[in-house]
């Protein structure tokens, strides 16, 4: 059965598409425009690591964004639907709403828009929400561990005020880019105290609040299960607060586990990636700022697209590539966490983007 699906050709009758070795469809991708941020957020690129001396990416290894809007296009054309441009902090790289405005025009082969979103920390939004609109950017996902200053100080490793980002925010919704996601990564005793006021401020302020289980992402960050708040106690956090009820999944794959307030006040997401993997429904590509493709979030090696990209393949000779990659997938690292013996080496999380 498996076997028959890494032959599936690229028909889109019924929406199939390639398939990988577990039947699994190519749907999104997530493309990491820079490995640099302007924070040191500990579980993600601790500042003792990435210190002054730590070599990021030369910029003649960083894909343009020509390269980025002839891939896009390719992976578009292989039943893409959903981009995702992520960092490292993807609003520290120049021009990011010249990119958004080369990518924005891309239709999925039923000629339907391609769903543009970008993950940042917001820290630039005041001044970049209304530029990336106006280039077609559709909607946003902020993150943000805190509503307490120096706990949010804390966690982002760099001083950077709170204030900042919900000033960020405010802009992004003010820009038409609401309702924005707001991402928060809990760690036991560094934020876990701060879940009902985020639910509180997010419910009043219309924004989809989704927590995220800190995950074991590379090598650098000390991970811990102990660390690690499950989704369910969060859920009841805040039912406690403001009763809840399952959602059904906004789309196949979808990786929040969706739950609303009773009251009708909107509703929270939680990532259960430690506690419930889904990798099952898993149709996520990731694409590094060097043109590295990686069929996983804790893949150890990606493949390089950037050399075939620059040595003059064809479109059809990239789509070709693209495909074969996807069709050898096996991946499924969170269900094996738990099974795991032995620690293997992954790519880190900043440069890939989450
Ligand atoms: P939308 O539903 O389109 O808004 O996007 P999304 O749910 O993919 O949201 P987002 O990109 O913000 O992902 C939220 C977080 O979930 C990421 O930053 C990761 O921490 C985690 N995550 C996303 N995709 C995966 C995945 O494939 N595997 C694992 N283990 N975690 C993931
Ligand atoms: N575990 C879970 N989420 C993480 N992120 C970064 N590192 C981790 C980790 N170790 C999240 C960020 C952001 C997204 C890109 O990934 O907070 O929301
Ligand atoms: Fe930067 Fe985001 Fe990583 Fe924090 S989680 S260091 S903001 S890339
Ligand atoms: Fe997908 Fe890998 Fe995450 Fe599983 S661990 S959901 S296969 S990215």
């Amino acid at each position: 059965m498996l076997d028959q699906a890494v032959q599936g050709s690229i028909t889109f009758d019924g929406r199939l598409g390639q398939l990988d070795r577990r039947g699994r469809a190519l749907r999104d991708l997530r493309i990491s425009v820079t490995d640099r941020c302007n924070f040191r957020c500990p579980y993600c690129m601790p500042g003792d690591v990435f210190g002054r001396d730590y070599q990021f990416l030369p910029r003649d290894e960083i894909l343009s964004y020509e390269e980025i809007h002839r891939l896009a296009e390719v992976f578009v054309g292989l039943g893409v639907q959903k981009l995702r441009i992520t960092g490292g902090e993807p609003t520290v790289r120049r021009g990011l709403p010249s990119l958004i405005a080369m990518l924005a025009p891309l239709r999925t082969p039923e000629n339907e828009p391609v769903d543009l979103a970008l993950t940042t920390n917001g820290s630039a939004l005041r001044h970049l929400a209304r530029p990336l609109a106006d280039a077609g950017l559709r909607r946003v996902t902020v993150s943000l561990d805190s509503l307490d200053d120096q706990v949010f100080r804390r966690m982002n490793g760099v001083d950077f005020p709170v204030a900042k980002v919900l000033d960020g925010i405010d802009a992004a919704v003010e820009a038409g880019l609401g309702p924005v996601k707001i991402n928060v990564v809990l760690k036991r005793a560094e934020n876990d105290g701060g879940i009902v006021q985020l639910a509180r401020w997010a419910r009043e302020a219309g924004h989809i609040l989704r927590f995220i289980e800190y995950m074991d992402v590379g090598t650098t960050n000390g991970w811990r299960l102990d660390d690690v708040v499950p989704a369910a106690e969060v859920v009841e956090t805040i039912a406690r607060e403001w009763p809840l009820e399952p959602l059904d999944a906004g789309y196949r794959g979808e990786v929040a586990e969706r739950w609303r307030y009773v009251d009708g006040r909107g509703e929270i997401g939680v990532i259960a990636s430690v506690t419930q993997p889904f990798c099952g429904d898993c149709t996520r590509a990731r694409l590094s700022a060097e043109g590295k493709l990686y069929t996983c979030l804790f893949s150890a090696i990606g493949h390089d697209l950037r050399a075939p990209l620059r040595g003059g393949v064809t479109d059809d000779q990239l789509a070709g590539l693209v495909a074969g990659i996807w069709a050898g997938r096996d991946d499924r690292y969170s269900e094996r966490r738990a099974a795991a013996t032995e620690r293997l080496p992954k790519i880190e999380m900043f440069a890939l983007g989450g």
